[in-house]
């Protein structure tokens, strides 16, 4: 495709005009975005892509997509940056070393048979780009040969994205499982913003929703939803 605005934008105009599942995949992007109305510098050297698809069973896939995605990055990690610890950040962010390695981008729309989703994925393969307000790394800082090539990490984040997403549309026990088995922070103290609201909480499980749930300093229990708040670790 070479270079485009967004590989998501560009998925929501193909919605527009009707479409077939497919992946869309760019060299760079002008207008890359990230998640809550950031920006996602894109420079040549990564994996910008969308994959669009239209998922009849809707929002209850949709819901375990975050961690579907971020598992199927993960995936690639290990498989091709064996030696590197790769942890998860919850609700999506895949990290080593507590530096970003990815970034991903879910967005949906439509209704019944014709609900679709967009599942935007960078992977920094080459470049780092100081894209957000963590730190940032890439596959070949990682150890990846610079010679393995873009081709041969996004034939395998297709697979591993295709596996994933089975398993979302089988439930979400699998993947809860093995998103708690790479958790970055379980058991360690966040600092939680809610509106105006702020508390520090220790970070106990992922529920059975997709919610963080966390252990306040009085003992009770709270689910956190995905897009309601900001966290870091105090
Ligand atoms: C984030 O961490 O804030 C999410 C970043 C998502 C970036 C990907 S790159 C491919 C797709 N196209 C975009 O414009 N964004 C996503």
């Amino acid at each position: 495709m070479g270079i485009i605005d967004s590989t998501n934008t560009e998925a929501k105009r193909r919605v527009q005009a009707g479409f077939q599942n497919q992946w869309l995949v760019a060299s760079q992007q002008t207008a890359g975005r990230g998640r809550q109305d950031r920006q996602w510098l894109s420079p040549q050297g990564n994996i910008y892509t969308t994959a669009l698809f239209r998922e009849p069973a809707g929002l209850a896939v949709a819901l375990r997509l975050p961690f579907a995605c971020a598992l199927a990055v993960s995936d690639v990690v290990r498989e091709h940056a064996p030696a590197a610890e790769v942890r998860l950040k919850w609700p999506n962010d895949v990290r080593i070393d507590r530096k970003k390695v990815s970034g991903i981008l879910l967005e949906t729309g439509g209704t019944g048979s014709e609900f679709w989703i967009a599942a935007g994925i960078g992977v920094n393969v080459l470049a780092v780009p100081e894209n957000v307000s963590q730190p940032a790394t890439s596959l070949v800082e990682l150890g990846m040969p610079p010679s393995m090539g873009l081709e041969a990490v996004f034939g395998s984040l297709r697979r591993a994205f295709s596996v994933r997403l089975q398993q979302a549309r089988e439930g979400f026990a699998e993947i809860r499982e093995t998103w708690l088995a790479r958790a970055e922070g379980l058991g360690e103290t966040y600092h939680i913003r809610a509106g105006d609201v702020a508390f520090d909480a220790v970070f106990e499980d992922l529920g059975a929703d997709g919610a963080m749930v966390v252990r306040l300093p009085d003992g009770s229990r709270r689910s956190i939803s995905a897009g309601e708040v900001e966290i870091r670790r105090s």
